[in-house]
């Protein structure tokens, strides 16, 4: 064989990863090999890959007499619509995709050459976990990998697709990462397995309830899409990819936009008369965005707040909405830390924020207060104040409490506050306020029913409305509801250079 041979030979070797038998049993389960999502997730021809030849230095088990090129885990860089994007994409039918010390190596030299470089990391999981053969030195790999994802955290966006199983300590990355896919009914995520729960706490559960798409994109929150198959799962990081800057020095790209009659009168209609009525907070950003344009983040988890993407005139914006049709869009643990997290991700990036505001306050209960609202709350409060990017809210109806202050209020730094003319903005709602301020008067009324509605009526009258905010400029302008996109699309052009900067500190202390 000579050296051109041997060459080509060694590519081939490469290509096939754990051999055609197991690529079939990859296909039978409904999964694609790792080259496979490479392919389909970067622009044709531009994947280059690095470490093909890359072997494991395991010694142990007979581990020497099995070398697979790659070490199950196929390494490089492309295009994603035309950007620089890397990737890591753990090859199942090797090992189980399990984790050696070869394996973290070239993951981590990805992650470096992506953070020297300034472009987007995308890891596509499928893995066993640590390779069980190596023992602490693919422990080690592993908090070598947590290490860079912490460095790397806010400097560029890391994106996790799990795409098979994702176990033990190995769930750290992902969870260190921007946003997590998961594809429903082949992948799941947990810290410990079924086999592990049943010993300790006697509960018998599968994988799936334990640890798959639906439970962590509804009940836990650690996955941000559920998507119905791999192919979905690559589309959605593709398009994610598309709202974000390549790292936090830039910003996101503007797509090319005709300027042309701005004014929405579907939004005029949205908001019931009646204030105790819901709506879909959707219908309002969906008139407000450019069409089509709304990628919701979050969707199945802590569904009275909405958090999402949206280009706006061509240009990306994050939106945080409190949901009136869901629990009456209250804030509670999830959804605060939910909207915390995603105003975080906008603010590292350079990415607006536009805030559409209908809350009635915090869920009261001894489950919220025991489980810490108060800290968790606060999550979101510390999120908007330290945001420096452009923040823009909208007040289409209730504005009541302390979720007044914390919903991007002029006073925690928002640039622009607009409100409603059915805006409410005060301490609490009309009828609460009046049972407690006029208590005895209600109390020694003839008719204490008819005296309450009186009351009720004469605080509504004062705070149930956008004025008394207006007259002190807590509220910029009152607007029409049509009138919104184009108050909005100017807005944040006029805020498109803005420069704000925090007081000088190592880090701040957020309330975790
Ligand atoms: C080495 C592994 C492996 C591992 C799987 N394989 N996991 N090899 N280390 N961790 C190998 C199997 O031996 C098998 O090899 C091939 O991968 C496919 O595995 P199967 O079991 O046949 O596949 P399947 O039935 O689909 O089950 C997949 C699985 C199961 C659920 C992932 O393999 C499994 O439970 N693996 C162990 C998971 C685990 O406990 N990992 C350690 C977690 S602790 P052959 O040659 O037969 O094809 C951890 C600590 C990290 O990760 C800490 C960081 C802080």
């Amino acid at each position: 064989m000579n050296k051109r041979e041997q060459l080509n030979r060694l590519r081939e070797e490469a290509q096939l990863g754990g051999g055609k038998e197991r690529i079939e049993s990859q296909h039978k389960k409904g999964k694609l090999t790792a080259r496979e999502r490479i392919r389909l997730l970067m622009d044709e021809g531009s994947f280059e890959e690095i470490g093909a030849l890359v072997k494991h230095r395991s010694r142990d088990f007979g581990m020497e007499k099995q070398q697979i090129l790659g070490d199950g885990v196929v390494t490089g860089y492309g295009l994603v619509n035309g950007r620089l994007t890397y990737v890591f994409s753990q090859d199942f039918t090797v090992f189980g995709g399990s984790l050696s010390e070869t394996h973290a190596e070239k993951i981590v030299k990805i992650m470096e050459m992506a953070l020297k470089n300034g472009a987007p990391v995308i890891g596509l999981n499928d893995s066993g976990g640590a390779r069980i053969q190596e023992g602490v030195v693919s422990l080690g790999g592993y908090a070598d990998i947590f290490y860079r994802n912490v460095m790397s955290s806010g400097v560029i966006p890391q994106l996790s697709a799990i795409m098979g199983p994702c176990a033990g300590g190995a769930v750290y990355s992902p969870a260190m990462t921007d946003f997590i896919l998961m594809v429903e009914k082949s992948s799941y995520m947990f810290v410990t397995g079924p086999n592990v729960v049943k010993t300790v706490t006697h509960e018998e559960v599968s994988s799936e309830e334990l640890g798959g798409a639906s439970v962590h994109s509804s009940k836990s929150g650690v996955s941000h899409f559920s998507c119905a198959n791999e192919v979905e799962a690559i589309e959605y990081v593709k398009k994610l990819l598309s709202y974000m800057p390549q790292n936090c020095e830039e910003k996101a790209p503007s797509l090319p936009y005709d300027a042309g009659e701005e004014s929405r009168e579907v939004l005029e209609s949205i908001v019931p008369e009646n204030p105790n009525q819901p709506y879909d907070i959707r219908e309002v950003i969906e008139g407000l965005v450019d069409t089509g344009s709304f990628l919701e983040v979050h969707k199945n988890f802590a569904e009275n707040i909405v958090v999402g993407f949206a280009r706006l005139a061509g240009r990306s914006l994050g939106i945080v909405a409190n949901q009136p049709a869901f629990l009456a869009g209250v804030l509670d643990i999830h959804s605060s830390t939910k909207a915390a997290r995603f105003v975080r991700f906008c603010d590292c990036f350079n990415i607006p924020l536009l805030v559409l505001e209908d809350v009635p306050g915090f869920l009261p209960g001894t489950d919220q207060e025991w489980n810490a609202i108060i800290t968790n709350g606060a999550k979101l409060l510390y999120a908007f104040s330290e945001a420096t990017v452009p923040r823009v809210t909208v007040i289409t109806r209730k504005a009541y409490g302390g979720a007044y202050d914390v919903m991007n209020s002029k006073h925690i730094g928002a640039d622009l506050n607009f409100a409603w003319p059915s805006a409410e903005i005060a301490v609490m709602g009309a009828k609460g306020a009046a049972e407690i301020i006029f208590k005895k008067d209600i109390q020694s009324a003839s008719n204490p029913e008819e005296a309450w509605k009186e009351k009720e009526k004469e605080y509504g009258d004062i705070f149930a409305n956008p004025y008394r905010a207006a007259e002190r400029g807590f509220v910029d302008e009152v607007i029409h509801p049509a009138e919104t996109r184009a108050k909005l699309i100017k807005g944040f052009a006029m805020l498109e250079n803005k420069v704000a900067n925090l007081p000088r500190k190592k880090h701040g202390n957020i309330p975790l």
